[in-house]
């Protein structure tokens, strides 16, 4: 597997964000300029500081780090542009420029992957922050325009932050079981609230299983670690934390934006 395929992930749905920006879905996001020209703080960025000096030290990274300057750089220019109302200059500049500095960025990291499995070296999200420095699972490129599911979102990013801000509490500390409560009444609440919204927009019909067999399966898990709990196991909820972490960010990238785009279409 692409060692570094979760800062892919981070920066496709940075790009695709502001793509949406300017094919006008544009509920519910709040881009400022200065923000998305600023290389440090997108998800991707915060990782990058965050990375052991040795592998800052490597040439294929100094290579991202270029590349990902250049990109925000653009990505700021695209933002301020579309602000501006100029509208035929922003999609000549996402379908131009912008589009090459992204491929550039993604193919900057898939070097670097290489690089560092050459090395022996695979990354994860988890191994370069401490817990305390961890910037939040929650990021402003994760919105997909739909206020309510933006919302719910948000809120689970929450619980997850939580969960790996104390991650090495048991399963059955008290702690940990109301978090998993909360935990579980959200992800009821926001799955129902998808599916319908789903079978009311023109999804494909395979799509629309494909998304919601993933629900049942993050829910089979959850159930899982509540029988664990149940079962008067111990274990701390770190892992839990972790595969829940990986799984938002999939779920919002991979998953719900196909519901954004939906009902863009629609509209
Ligand atoms: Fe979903
Ligand atoms: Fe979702």
């Amino acid at each position: 597997m692409f060692s570094l395929e979760f800062a892919r992930v981070w920066h496709n749905v940075f790009a695709s964000q502001l793509i949406y920006l300017i094919d006008g879905i544009e509920q519910g996001l709040c881009i400022d300029p200065q923000i998305a020209g600023d290389h440090s703080r997108c998800r991707l960025g915060g990782w990058m500081a965050s990375v052991p000096e040795d592998i800052r030290r490597l040439p294929e990274f100094a290579d991202l780090i270029d590349k990902h300057a250049r990109f925000h750089g653009l990505a700021g220019e695209l933002v301020a542009l579309h602000g501006a109302g100029e509208h035929e200059r922003a999609r000549a500049l996402c379908d131009g420029e912008f589009a090459v500095a992204s491929q550039a960025v993604a193919g900057a990291l898939d070097v670097l992957s290489e690089r560092l499995s050459g090395l022996g070296r695979n990354l994860s999200p988890f191994q370069c922050a401490a817990p305390a420095e961890r910037p939040s699972v929650w990021n402003d490129s994760l919105l997909i325009g739909i206020p309510v599911i933006d919302r719910q979102h948000k809120e689970i990013a929450g619980i997850v932050d939580q969960m790996l801000a104390n991650r090495k509490l048991e399963i059955n500390e008290e702690k940990a079981v109301d978090l998993l409560t909360e935990l579980s009444a959200i992800l009821g609440k926001h799955f129902d609230t998808e599916e319908h919204m789903m079978r009311r927009l023109p999804i494909p019909q395979e799509v629309f299983e494909a998304h919601c067999r993933e629900h049942t399966r993050v829910l089979g898990d959850l159930v899982d670690l509540n029988l664990a709990v149940a079962a008067g196991q111990h274990q701390p909820i770190e892992q839990y934390a972790e595969r829940l972490e990986r799984w938002f960010i999939e779920e919002v990238v991979l998953h719900d934006l196909d519901i954004g785009r939906a009902l863009a279409a629609v509209r």
